[in-house]
């Protein structure tokens, strides 16, 4: 990385092999990837060289994109409509690859779905094994992803950052887990993969029943007849809304001192500690990272001249390719004028 890349006032540090590029917010890389702080090095490498066996079901998005609704959403339809005990057994039974490491899977209720944020060169592929790669409008995404890392996570040590500082980050392609464009177009371009499935954020907001259906078509197993049976498609859809998911992390916090978290969540954990000008500190709590859950929500933040520059990107950049997404981000509502 390039020293004028990283800002003038901010000399790279390397704390192991992995290389400290922004103090606020707080991001390292490794092997060139940016990271927040709680990811290390041996549990990333590790889960980038992990080999896919064929049970292995994997959510993939650019992070805000619906990642934690397509796990709770797969939980259910694995599971018969019942939502993990708690917060913990979540975490665990829908893991984070890179963040806890590979031994995530071995460690995980099967059959489940495993969570990544990363990019398609970077992510472990075997054709035999099925991937779920979902995509969000990028207004929306940015959005999101400011409230992620200025208020829902203090790792990131963004408490008082922008919009507009963030906004500039997320055009240039400098926030955690990279660009946004990058990461969207290299999953794309995958998509003559039978054993991988994309789905939009903005279409299970319209049309959760249909996009179920699909998903349980493709996770196999005779799951989307099951789903038609019994009320289950009912029961998924219900506790998959961002009511009941909101309700069910009312009272979690994850404590660092919990002697059965894994590492990749301890340090989770312990990068977000809630820290008072006491000095006194809480554990992480997680219902925040539900927020609204709506469509064109970035109608609130973006100024015109935003709202015209990642416009023009997008026309630049996933146009010419991907004329069908912009079409249905068009259904979507997501280029009405402001
Ligand atoms: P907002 O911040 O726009 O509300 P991720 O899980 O990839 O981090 O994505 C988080 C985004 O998905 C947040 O968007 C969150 O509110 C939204 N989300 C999570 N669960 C949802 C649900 N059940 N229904 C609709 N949106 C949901």
């Amino acid at each position: 990385m390039a020293a004028s890349q990283i800002g003038a006032c901010l000399t790279p540090s390397s704390e192991g092999q992995r290389t400290l590029v922004s103090k606020r917010p707080l991001y390292y890389e490794i092997d060139g990837f940016r990271l927040s702080e709680p990811f290390g090095v041996d549990r990333f490498r590790g889960a980038v060289q992990y080999k896919p066996t064929p049970d292995d079901v994997f959510i993939v998005t650019y992070p805000k994109c619906g990642t934690t609704w397509l796990q709770e959403i797969c939980y259910l339809i694995y599971n018969d409509g019942n939502p993990p005990e708690n917060q913990l057994k979540r975490l665990i039974d829908t893991p984070f690859l890179e963040m806890i490491g590979p031994e995530c899977i071995a460690q995980m209720k099967k059959p489940g779905a495993v969570k990544s944020h990363l990019p398609f060169d970077r992510m472990p592929y075997s054709p035999h094994a099925k991937y779920i790669y979902a995509i969000r409008n990028p207004k929306d995404c940015v959005v999101s992803f400011f409230y992620h890392t200025s208020q829902v996570y203090p790792g990131y040590q963004f408490a008082d950052g922008t919009f507009a500082e963030f906004f500039d980050l997320f055009m240039k392609g400098q926030t955690d887990f990279g660009d946004y464009f990058d990461h969207v177009c290299s999953w794309l371009r995958q998509r003559g993969r039978e054993n991988i499935h994309f789905i939009y954020f903005e279409d299970v907001k319209k049309k959760g029943s249909e996009e179920i259906l699909k998903l349980g078509r493709f996770l196999g197993n005779d799951l989307e007849a099951k789903l038609k049976t019994q009320g289950l498609l009912e029961k998924v859809l219900e506790r998959s809304s961002i009511k009941t998911m909101k309700e069910g992390l009312k009272d979690f916090a994850l404590n660092k001192d919990d002697p059965s978290l894994p590492e990749g969540l301890r340090a989770f954990a312990e990068s977000n500690e809630v820290k008072t000008a006491s000095g006194s500190t809480s554990a992480l709590k997680f219902d925040s990272h539900l927020r609204k859950g709506a469509v064109n929500d970035w109608r609130n933040l973006l100024t015109p001249e935003m709202n015209a520059c990642l416009e023009a990107k997008i026309k630049r950049i996933i146009e010419p390719e991907f004329p069908e997404l912009i079409e249905k981000w068009r259904q979507h509502g997501v280029f009405e004028p402001l």
